[in-house]
């Protein structure tokens, strides 16, 4: 079953969306894991209702001095850094509830954070999160859903690699719609699947950015309508309630099944 990777840019609703999904999913019976690789934001967790294990997957790792190590070991001696961080394959079961935390058949981890000044780039984060999904081996019925950072850098640090699909959350601006035929274009390279989910959009709106997206070849597989509901529960600090979006989300998981 998908290991799926919403991207999109900054504030465009890329983790409104998964923890959507991820509500959504756990009421249909499967299992989903959501893995938030998003190195700065924090507030997934609480958007889920979901509280963060003890450990990020970095930490379970040894921390980010031990990995990069590791993964500048690799460079020195092969020139890449494709490490191998899980030298075997490993399904939902296998996790460490030190990493994870699931609320029924739904479950958190995060991969890294950065943590202090001056501790360097977030590269080994994309390392991580690479290797974890790459090895990571789904039974019918499960998903994985990857949160990210803002912006296209996942598709450098190979993170898509490890995926299936990838899901960009487009919102009405035209910054928006340049990253998504970016974003099409990184994906066709990794050979995944693409699709497109409009966000915070109103009827006026929607059938400009679709007409726009339309233009580029761009495929839509739904959409989302600005909700004040979902935004004043995100403004509160309270998890979110998948039953104040009215459907659109059965119908957009059925869309963007593989
Ligand atoms: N459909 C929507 N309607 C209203 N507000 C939304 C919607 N989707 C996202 N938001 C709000 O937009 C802001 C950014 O959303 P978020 O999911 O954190 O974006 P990202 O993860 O892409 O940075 C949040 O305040 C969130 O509540
Ligand atoms: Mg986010």
């Amino acid at each position: 079953m998908p290991k799926i990777v919403i991207s999109g840019r900054g504030g465009s609703g890329k983790s409104t969306l998964v923890t959507l999904i991820a509500q959504t999913l756990k009421e249909q019976g499967k299992e989903v894991l959501v893995v938030d690789s998003d190195e700065s934001n924090l507030g997934l967790g609480i958007m889920l209702g979901i509280e963060p294990a003890e450990k990020t997957l970095m930490d379970h790792l040894g921390g980010k001095p031990i990995v990069t190590e590791k993964i500048m070991t690799m460079i020195r001696q092969e020139g890449n850094e494709q490490v191998d961080l899980f030298p075997e394959d490993v399904t939902l079961k296998d996790l460490s509830p030190e990493f994870v935390h699931w609320n029924e058949n739904a479950g958190f981890m995060q991969i890294g954070k950065i943590e202090h000044t001056m501790e360097g780039c977030a590269c080994p984060m994309g390392a991580v999160a690479r290797d974890f999904l790459k090895h990571l081996i789904l039974d019918e019925g499960q998903w994985v859903l990857v949160d990210t950072e803002a912006g296209v850098e996942h598709f450098g640090r190979g993170v898509v690699e490890g995926a299936d699909a990838v899901i960009m959350v487009v919102d009405p601006s035209n910054d928006a719609v340049l990253l998504t035929e970016k974003a099409a274009e990184l994906t066709e390279e990794a050979g995944k699947d693409f699709g497109v989910v409009l966000n915070k959009v109103d009827e006026d709106t929607k059938p400009v950015l679709e007409e726009v997206l339309a233009a580029k070849g761009i495929i839509i597989k739904g959409f989302l309508p600005y909700s004040s509901a979902l935004a004043q529960t995100n403004l509160r600090g309270k998890s979110l309630d998948v039953h104040s979006t009215k459907g659109e989300l059965d119908n957009l998981i059925m869309k963007i099944t593989p």
